[in-house]
């Protein structure tokens, strides 16, 4: 038996102090209060929750906590990158966007991917017991065509201080948070 065409994703912990996860945090929770414009992207296209995709998405240039989280995501991304098989060994990518999620009861993130990113993923800040996981769907899905039907779709389960990493076209999605606590997270996307 062979393998061929993995689909490989990264999940695990972080190192990094829990004073900046603490920070992170803090920062996180703030956003809404000082972002009038995310607040008004996130009602169109985040239902029930909070995050500044559309109106502050280089955080990293912004606020010294996501400066700090950004060394520790490019040391991640670079070993991730080393197992994925591009042509160019030493393919670099650069931290293009990174942004904050807040995920309170009932919000969800339909299915999507990241057409301009070569690796994307997320820093999960606080993850409520129960609260949503991220789903994956088989890039081959699509081409099953005529094939009996099989499982197309995985969750995986994040645990606050870890990272799942994933190459951009990876369809993605974060189902409905069926629970009180609200999931804080901070997703990126890296470029050529
Ligand atoms: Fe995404």
């Amino acid at each position: 038996m062979k393998v061929f065409f993995e689909t490989r994703i990264e999940k695990k912990k972080l190192g990094i102090p829990l004073a900046l996860l603490t920070g992170i945090k803090n920062t996180a929770l703030k956003m809404p209060a000082m972002d009038q414009a995310g607040l008004k992207w996130s009602k169109k296209n985040y239902p029930k929750g909070y995050t500044s995709y559309g109106s502050l998405s280089e955080l990293h240039l912004q606020f010294t906590v996501f400066e700090r989280l950004k060394e520790a995501l490019d040391k991640e991304v670079h070993l991730f990158v080393r197992k994925l098989g591009f042509f160019e060994a030493n393919c670099k990518l650069k931290l293009t966007s990174l942004w904050v999620n807040l995920m309170p009861e009932g919000c969800y993130h339909a299915f999507h991917h990241h057409p301009h990113s070569v690796v994307s993923g997320t820093f999960y800040v606080e993850v409520p017991r129960g609260s949503s996981p991220l789903r994956v769907e088989d890039p081959r899905a699509p081409l099953f065509m005529a094939s009996p039907a099989r499982k197309i779709q995985e969750d995986l389960v994040p645990r606050a201080g870890e990272i799942i990493l994933f190459e951009s076209w990876l369809k993605h999605e974060v189902p409905p948070n069926r629970v009180k606590g609200t999931r804080i997270s901070v997703s990126f996307n890296y470029e050529v």
